[in-house]
């Protein structure tokens, strides 16, 4: 079965590191580049943080910096969810691993270009990077499949009532992004929230073998929920969503992001009736099957060192 090329791009951040732990030994996953941008914390933080997770697995995956800030916004991090660092928790030693040589929106237009096959893009923290490519390099479309990203929320936000934060922290990006005309996958917030790992999964995570208990010493420190109301998975319900995706129920709709200095600045309206358009610009993800991920969850950390 030929592989799904993907490109992830991210801010690990806790959540991402899973993510890219698991796209790293699925066997559906040709994984050719990790594209890093500032989010959770600023970009040399997010790229040391990628480059420690590819050293960590041993793996060839290219990671390339990309954006320090959002088109227009200033840059407000969450550190306070995922640690100073960006990855508090772990002590993963020394970097070795480099990033390549040019910006990760060139590196994401060599590597789409070169593909033989139309690459698939799984952005998991800003829109930045992805923005910029369309606005640069807008014949790169030609040999994108797909986006499925995790962002946004068909009810309230995590960073203001309205805004989920990967949306928030680059609200141009993503009106540019949603508007790109290519096919779109919205994972949510309010569907990765209910996405979590309690207690149970994570006594059964820390011993299943060393990533686990990498996880578990890095979940210490996540602050996406807490260990009595569980913790949010956000990210790798992007994965999930590409590689399983009858664990969630999607619908096709018209998605808006809203832009402007309002409270609304960041909110992602899903016009799920279809009053105000004709053609829908998303497919976004309405419930996920708990039980049906956490299996998912385990079963993919089985395939971890
Ligand atoms: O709102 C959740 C998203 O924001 C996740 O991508 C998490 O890593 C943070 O970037
Ligand atoms: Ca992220």
């Amino acid at each position: 079965m030929k592989k799904i090329p993907l490109i992830i791009d991210t801010d690990p951040g806790i959540d991402d590191a899973v993510a890219l732990a698991f796209a790293f030994h699925h066997p559906a996953i040709d994984l050719k580049l990790i594209s890093t941008v500032a989010g959770n914390v600023n970009v040399d933080k997010t790229t040391d943080n990628a480059l420690r997770l590819v050293e960590y697995f041993d793996v060839e995956v290219p990671v390339a910096k990309g954006c320090s800030e959002p088109l227009i916004k200033e840059l407000e991090d969450c550190s306070e969810i995922h640690g100073e660092s960006g990855m508090d928790g772990y002590d993963f030693g020394p970097i070795t691993r480099k990033p390549l040589d040019v910006h990760a929106v060139e590196a994401l237009r060599q590597t789409i270009l070169a593909s033989p096959d139309p690459v698939t893009l799984m952005p998991i923290a800003a829109l930045t990077n992805i923005a910029l490519l369309f606005k640069i390099y807008p014949e790169t479309k030609a040999n994108i499949k797909e986006i499925v990203l995790m962002g946004g929320s068909l009810a309230r936000g995590n960073t203001t009532t309205a805004a989920e934060f990967n949306i928030f922290t680059d609200p141009e990006a993503a009106a540019i992004v949603f508007k790109a005309g290519l096919p779109l996958t919205m994972i949510g917030l309010d569907v990765t929230s209910k996405a979590v790992l309690t207690t149970t999964e994570i006594e059964k995570i820390k011993t299943m073998n060393q990533t686990g208990a990498m996880f578990a010493s890095l979940f210490g420190h996540y602050r996406g929920g807490s260990m009595k109301t569980g913790l949010k998975m956000h990210d790798v319900c992007a994965l999930a969503a590409l590689v399983e995706p009858a664990i969630f129920s999607m619908q096709s709709t018209y998605v808006e992001v809203q832009t402007g200095d309002t409270a609304a600045n960041g909110a992602t309206v899903a016009d799920l009736k279809m009053k105000y358009h004709t053609e829908a610009n998303a497919d976004v993800a309405l419930e996920v099957d708990v039980e049906r991920f956490r299996k998912w969850f385990l079963e993919m950390l089985a395939l971890t060192k």
